[in-house]
């Protein structure tokens, strides 16, 4: 696990978009694709806006990226709440991707069951998955909520420990709600994964999460544990306020 603490959320979307073109320009290079499943919450959006800035957006060669997303909440595509729609706004509608390589979960159905199937099938025929096969995506960007969530893996639910599905509709009692979340083995497989942390309100969480005893019931993102990739935690100096190697790595 790689920490990395930044003095500010600028510096740290910059580190990140940094870090995602290398990715992408890595993966292009090497097999001709880039597969990312994007977080959402309010945490990303300076991420999304910068990486579809004029400066950033012209360094990725955008008709080879395909974009997923890693959580969604169960609402049409065109609602305020919805991931995509977020996404979409800051920037999917600002950088040449072809309409193709978008593939949102479609949480406006009714059955969220079948939602998930669905986007299921859609990560399968992607990646050309058999069937016991997880898919290997090259990047899985991740946040975290104050109380330990972290995707749509929320504490004492029963989507942490599914094994079966690539995708789960996971009600979540709190909200009255489902929503749709890619399960941990799907995560763990992953090439990249990065938490994006900011601000002081997640700092006693995050300490719990990377200091404190494994109790992944509580602290879901202690789950995540890539089988063969690299996992790192960009913060910025208030959300490291409470780990005690303030240095980090
Ligand atoms: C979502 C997410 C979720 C998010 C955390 C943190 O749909 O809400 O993908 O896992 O990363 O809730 O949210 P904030 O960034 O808003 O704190």
């Amino acid at each position: 696990m790689v920490i990395r603490i930044l003095p500010n959320p600028d510096e740290v979307n910059r580190l990140v978009t940094e870090e995602f073109i290398h990715l992408a320009e890595k993966a292009i290079r090497q097999k001709g694709f880039f597969s990312a499943a994007l977080s959402g919450g309010s945490t990303p959006k300076s991420l999304y806006t910068l990486l579809g800035s004029d400066r950033y957006q012209k360094q990725v060669l955008w008709p080879k990226v395909h974009l997923f997303w890693g959580d969604e909440r169960c609402v049409p595509p065109d609602h305020p709440e919805s991931n995509y729609h977020m996404i979409h706004k800051l920037l999917i509608g600002k950088i040449p991707i072809p309409g193709e390589n978008i593939d949102r979960m479609p949480a406006e159905l009714e059955d969220h069951n079948r939602a998930a199937t669905e986007y299921e099938q859609t990560i399968r025929m992607f990646f050309r998955l058999g069937a016991e096969e997880l898919p290997r995506f090259d990047l899985i960007l991740l946040g975290m909520g104050e109380d330990g969530h972290t995707a749509s893996l929320f504490p004492g639910t029963a989507v942490l420990a599914e094994k079966n599905h690539l995708v789960f509709a996971s009600y979540i009692e709190k909200f009255g709600t489902y929503r749709l979340t890619l399960t941990v083995p799907v995560i763990n497989q992953a090439a990249n994964i990065i938490f994006l942390i900011f601000g002081g309100s997640k700092a006693s969480i995050l300490k719990d999460v990377i200091e404190g005893r494994y109790e992944p019931d509580r602290l879901p993102p202690q789950l995540i544990r890539p089988v063969n990739g690299r996992l790192f935690f960009i913060m910025d100096r208030a959300a490291a306020g409470k780990l005690r190697n303030l240095k980090g790595e």
